[in-house]
Parts: structure tokens; sequence; C-alpha cells
């Protein structure tokens, strides 16, 4: 039998523990904006009127939005000026990627100390998580969890290391951090932590879901849809190197088998999968220049 923790051990971890989470009251939470675009896209039709009046709520965020649409990555031949002209000139899901990455460019564009994410790293792995996400949960078609929800939850699906990021031994320096270093170091792991944060926010049940299984989606000897999802976007983006300390190599080869257990529960077919690469490595080939007019 291993032996119990002394006393004065437990009571430290109860008030470590405590510290951590207190932490979430202080995060910035996402823009109203984000919640409302969720409920949006739950609807079978809407238009591009209906977005506007959702984004004039918050004119901070539609200054930097227009920035980023006036950037020079979109090339527009005259200024943008309103959301309207924006929406027309470089179409809705190019906007819609704008509101999701601007609005949550100040929660999660941090300089890590110890999880390895150079520079902006850890929102650039956040976003291009997110977009994978939708991708992939646009070919499943499952009624768990939507495209959009898929979209929310990969950006969020690492929020926990934010506040841990503060609470772990800087002394190493930037590592790869293991779930059981996080529990050993503060009492909790980071999808725990997410977990807390989702709730604290009131975060819906499909995007709450698919951050706590996003590391391992079996769930009662079922797979977890969410969590599926989740855990191969991660993993693309991981072995594609987006976001990390190692040169982005968007031509390294993902094999089905590698995610057949996860690609099965989600009716993805090999085929398929191979499509949803191919889509993904356009896109995530200008992750960085895409979001450059928010700096
Ligand atoms: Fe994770
Ligand atoms: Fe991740």
């Amino acid at each position: 039998m291993s032996e119990a923790p002394p006393i004065s051990g437990l009571v430290e971890l109860k008030s470590l523990q405590k510290r951590v989470l207190s932490q979430i009251e202080s995060l910035p939470s996402l823009s109203t904006v984000v919640g409302e675009f969720l409920q949006l896209s739950r609807r079978e039709y809407f238009t591009a009127m209906d977005f506007e009046k959702i984004l004039v709520k918050d004119q901070a965020l539609v200054a930097r939005l227009l920035k980023v649409a006036n950037s020079s990555f979109f090339g527009c031949p005259r200024p943008i000026e309103t959301v309207h002209e924006a929406i027309v000139l470089i179409g809705m899901d190019n906007m819609k990627n704008i509101v999701y990455a601007v609005s949550s460019s100040g929660l999660l564009r941090k300089q890590m100390k110890c999880y390895m994410y150079p520079d902006k790293g850890y929102w650039l792995h956040s976003m291009a998580v997110a977009l994978s996400a939708r991708e992939i949960a646009d070919a499943a078609k499952s009624d768990v969890v939507g495209p959009e929800e898929a979209f929310v939850a990969g950006l969020m699906h690492d929020i926990g290391k934010l506040i841990l990021d503060e609470f772990l031994d800087h002394e190493p320096g930037p590592r790869i951090v293991s779930l059981a270093e996080e529990k050993e170091a503060t009492g909790f792991n980071h999808i725990e932590l997410g977990s807390k944060i989702m709730e604290r926010w009131n975060i819906s049940d499909s995007i709450h879901s698919a951050l706590r299984y996003h590391h391992d989606f079996m769930v009662e000897g079922e797979p977890h849809h969410g969590g599926a999802i989740i855990s191969i976007a991660d993993r693309l983006c991981n072995t594609w190197c987006v976001g990390t300390n190692r040169m982005m190599n968007l031509g390294a080869d993902v094999e089905y088998e590698d995610h057949a257990q996860a690609l099965d529960a989600l009716s993805i077919k090999e085929d398929k999968f191979k499509a949803i690469q191919m889509k993904l490595r356009k896109k995530l080939v200008s992750i960085e220049d895409f979001y450059s007019g928010d700096e």
C-alpha cells in the first residue's frame, strides 16, 4: 500500500489549487460576439445583415476587424470601410475567421515560459487546430458537434495551459510538458483546468466535452465525436509543426492508419481524409499572414 502524503503537503496542495483556480476569474472572457455567432450558425439560414447586427455591438472589434480585412493579405483594390463591404469583398468565411481570431487574440496571444511555443506560437497553434477541427467536423457531419462548435472547441482546447504556465517550474525553460507534470505541479492537468474554465464561462456542452476528451476520446468504451475531432486536428497541426518551435512542414504525410479509430468513428474514409488534408494545407500555409493586420 502506498504511503499517505503528509497532512502539511495536502494543505499546501489545496492552497495551491485554490490559487490556480482563482486565476480563472482574471482571464479575459471571449467576446460575447463569439457566443452570438455560434447561435447564429445553428440556424439553417442567415444573411450578411444578421452577421452585421451582431458585430456592430462591439465597435472596438469592428475597428480591428476592418484593419485585418484591409491588410495586404487580402489585397483589395480599394479600402474597406464597413462590415457590409468587407463581407462582400472578402467573403463571409474569411470574415468569420477574422472575427474569431481577433476576439480571441487578447486571451490567447501569450508568450509561454514553460510550454514550447515560440512568440505567438500558442495562439497560432490554437487557431490552426480550430480551422482544422472545423474542416473535419464539416466532413464528419456529426449531429453531436457542428463545424462552428468544433472551431471554438479547437480554439479553446489547450486554454488550461494559459494558467498552468505561470505555476510550472520556469527554471528548465520551454519544454514538452506532460499531463503528469502539470498534475504533479498544480494538482490539475490542462484538460481538468480547461474544463473548469468552460464551466465558469457557461460554454455549451458540445464544446466543453470536445475539450475534455481531446487527449483521450474513448468514453466508456465509445468514441466521443467532439473529442475525436479535436484529437485529429491537434495531432495534424503538431505533425505539421504549426506554431511549434520547429519549421512548419505542411508536406509531412499523415497516414489514415494513425487516426483510424477516430476517423472511423466520424465515418471519414481514407480519400476524404486526404481531401481534408489538402484543403488544410492551403489554409494553414498563410495562417501567419492572414492575421498579420491585427498586430
Ligand atoms: Fe491538449
Ligand atoms: Fe494542442
